[in-house]
């Protein structure tokens, strides 16, 4: 088999750390027989530069075509004036939306090493490995109506009302709940489906099309309901009672970032966005690192690249289906860690002598190694 692998790499710290991917894909290539057809091409203000626009139109089929899609980020104060049709983001968002990836991959893993960085106390989050799957095209940031009007009930001080309406189609539902099922089956094979169905009717219709896809598809699956409410309070009191999260965009949009923080750095945290399945099963995907393209150290070597190795071992879980492949790569990530090997991002209070991003690179490649 031939993995199709599309590398953008972008801006700022972007090609840093996509530097540091390629030497684990490399090793892969060298020590596993694994066939990989990397291709890279441009993204953001490094595409502006070249084409005027953040995205060529030959890069968009190329994404289309590719088996994956892995990014790095974009931005930089050098675009920061250009018109919004053009700037750096706008790459990004015509990626999500061509491709449309519905399902948003978040997941708060906490490496033993780092559990002193967590919010929160080492025995809530040591060992922890949690995947919130966001649904990332539809609900309340879409829905119709919505807007800001005049508003003159009698009382109403101001004389104006805000809108949004959220929305959701049982086909929308059951698209994102078909990923998060797929997911679950490649980990701890547990689902628990978050909403608030004892409020909101579009709660109601996401409990019950959950619950059918799971009886009618994924009845091997083990799925929970659970207030999206109570659910917040879980996550801080025992994120480990959970495996795979799925849940709308509002809900996963707080959700995500209150389990970020239950893990530590920026520069740890992988996301992936996920859409339909293509012929060969596996869904259209886009990896990428949830960081940005952190200009204040970008050209240093200071960046820590394992947010997007680890996007990267996503890619490997996910979209290729080597799931082995994608533990080694955590594992040798875990390994370096607990050897004391830590970019400046992940210096604790105790000091010591920071590594290199390419460092770090060489250290997690050694590691593969001595698995
Ligand atoms: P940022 O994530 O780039 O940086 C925030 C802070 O975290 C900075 O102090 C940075 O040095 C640090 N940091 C980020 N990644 C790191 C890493 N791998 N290793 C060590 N330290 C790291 O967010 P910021 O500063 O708000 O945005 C900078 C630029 O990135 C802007 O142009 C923004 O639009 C863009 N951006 C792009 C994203 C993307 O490509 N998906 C996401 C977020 C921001
Ligand atoms: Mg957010």
């Amino acid at each position: 088999t031939t993995y199709s692998l599309l590398i953008l790499p972008g801006d700022g710290i972007g090609p840093e750390v996509m530097a540091e991917v390629r030497k684990v894909v490399g090793w892969f290539q060298t020590n596993r027989g694994l066939n990989f057809d990397v291709s890279e091409d441009l993204v953001g203000g490094a595409a502006y530069d070249k084409h005027g626009t953040p995205l060529a139109d030959e890069t968009m089929a190329r994404a289309q075509a590719a088996d994956a899609v892995l990014l790095g980020a974009v931005g930089g104060q050098k675009y920061d004036d250009l018109d919004f049709s053009v700037k750096p983001e706008r790459g990004l968002l015509r990626l999500r939306k061509e491709m449309d990836l519905f399902a948003n991959l978040r997941p708060a893993q906490c490496f033993d090493a780092l559990a002193d960085f967590s919010s929160l106390k080492r025995e809530v989050v040591a060992g922890l490995d949690i995947l919130i799957v966001r649904e990332l095209t539809s609900g309340i940031y879409f829905g119709q109506p919505r807007g800001i009007s005049e508003d003159h009930t009698p009382g109403n001080e101001g004389g104006r009302v805000g809108i949004n309406t959220q929305r959701y189609t049982s086909g929308e539902i059951r698209r994102v709940a078909r990923s998060a099922f797929e997911l679950a089956r490649k980990r701890g094979n547990r689902v628990c489906s978050m909403e608030k169905a004892n409020v909101m009717e579009s709660g109601i219709l996401w409990r019950e099309e959950v619950q059918w896809v799971h009886d009618n598809e994924y009845p091997d699956v083990e799925l929970s309901h659970m207030y999206a409410d109570n659910g917040a309070m879980q996550l801080v009191r025992n994120p480990r009672q959970f495996d795979v999260i799925v849940t709308d965009n509002l809900f996963g949009d707080i959700l995500s970032d209150a389990a970020a923080m239950l893990t530590g750095s920026l520069g740890m945290l992988p996301s992936a966005s996920l859409g339909a399945p293509m012929e060969n099963g596996r869904p259209k995907a886009l990896y990428e690192p949830v960081h940005g393209s952190a200009p204040d150290i970008a050209g240093q070597g200071l960046a820590n690249p394992i947010a997007c190795i680890l996007s990267f071992a996503m890619c490997l879980r996910y979209s290729f289906g080597l799931g082995a492949e994608a533990d080694m790569l955590e594992k040798a990530v875990e390994t370096v860690l607990a050897q004391g090997v830590r970019t400046a991002d992940l210096m604790g209070p105790e000091g010591g002598t920071p590594v290199s991003t390419g460092q770090m690179g060489d250290h997690i490649v050694a590691a593969l190694s001595a698995l």
